[in-house]
């Protein structure tokens, strides 16, 4: 038995917000944004393109890839913190409703910008351990620009929105499959990283200087330098690799000054670390998920690559999985 990523989507909104289009909200500048950070643009979704809606499009894209029904499905996680209801239904049963997967179990996770590590680690699990299920899709989202304070320029032109899926599925195949290994972490921090508005502890908040996304800029990035280095080093550890062995490592995107300063601090090959940031942002949960569909398109994934994800973000939450990519491009 093992475990198989069969399909592969994604939904970028069609808006394009250029760093200089900040300039109408705060006083930032093109120079600034890309020589701290990495981007030059992101997308930015429109009132019909939810969460669960750019969800929804990327699995079906995932779905078509793989040549799965719908009906098929016995599993579906969303990694978001940016649900279309704060309390519930989960987006994943907005996505479970929308898709026709009749009776599939179906649930949200929470854990930010390592959701997307979080939800695949779990859906492997689950895969594995039931008796029944055979597909699962896993699927990051988000649509940050939606719980921005938009005159922040500390925050603001950091994140963008969309949404990337895989579908996971059990062959009777006796390899091992492709997700080999996965490690999570957390500590608690409201200090670091938050977004209060409409939780319980402010319902009604309308001062949202106080309560959109509140970041301490840089303490996230030092921990971001330090957590990411360390996720390579124990997945490498626990699967007695070197980072000469990886083909990639795709780090979720938070910034790509973050990811050089890694890669100068441990004199690793920059080129094994695969950096999209620049016309995205911080799309949080999405940011794996769109980087593998971009790399796929790319030609860039080829059979046998043994390739790390790894994430960390708001909770604090941290986390890595260690897969080989067996997906065949002419699939496609
Ligand atoms: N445009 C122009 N100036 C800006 C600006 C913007 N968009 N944002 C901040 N500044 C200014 C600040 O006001 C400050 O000005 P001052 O020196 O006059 O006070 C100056 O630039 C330096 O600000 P600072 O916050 O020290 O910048 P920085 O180099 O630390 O970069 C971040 C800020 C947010 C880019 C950086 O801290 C970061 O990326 N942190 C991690 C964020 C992250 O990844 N979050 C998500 C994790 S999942």
């Amino acid at each position: 038995m093992a475990i198989k990523i069969t399909g592969l989507g994604s939904y970028l909104p069609q808006h394009i917000m250029t760093n200089d289009a900040w300039r109408e909200y705060v006083d930032t500048t093109d120079e600034w944004i890309y020589s701290h950070t990495g981007i030059k643009e992101r997308r930015i979704a429109n009132d019909e393109e939810t969460t669960a809606y750019m969800s929804i499009q990327s699995a079906q894209a995932a779905l078509n890839m793989a040549k799965v029904a719908p009906q098929n499905v016995d599993l579906i996680i969303v990694a978001t913190a940016t649900p279309d209801y704060l309390g519930f239904p989960a987006t994943a049963n907005l996505v479970q409703k929308a898709l026709g997967a009749k009776g599939a179990a179906s649930f949200d996770i929470r854990a930010a910008c390592s959701g997307f590590v979080y939800a695949l680690s779990t859906a492997s699990t689950m895969l594995e351990g039931s008796k029944t299920m055979k597909h699962a899709l896993v699927i990051g989202a988000e649509k940050l620009s939606s719980i921005l304070n938009w005159h922040d320029r500390s925050t603001a032109i950091l994140f963008g929105d969309g949404a990337g899926a895989v579908l996971l599925s059990k062959s009777e195949s006796s390899d091992a499959g492709d997700i080999l290994d996965f490690v999570l972490h957390s500590e608690g921090d409201v200090e670091a990283l938050s977004r209060p508005q409409g939780g319980i502890k402010h319902p009604n908040a309308s001062d949202i200087t106080k309560t959109a996304l509140h970041m301490d800029g840089a303490r996230v990035y030092r921990f971001g330098v330090k957590i990411l280095g360390e996720l390579v080093e124990e997945l490498n550890e626990r699967n007695q690799l070197t980072l000469h062995d990886l083909d990639w490592v795709i780090p979720h995107q938070a910034n790509a000054r973050m990811i050089d300063a890694l890669i100068e601090r441990k004199s690793w090959p920059s080129e094994k670390f695969y950096v999209n940031i620049e016309n995205k942002g911080n799309t949080s949960a999405a940011s794996i998920p769109l980087a593998l569909a971009q790399m796929y398109e790319e030609d860039k994934l080829q059979e046998g690559q043994k390739i790390f994800l790894v994430g960390f973000g708001a909770g604090l939450t941290w986390g890595g999985v260690y897969i080989k990519w067996s997906l065949q491009p002419e699939l496609r």
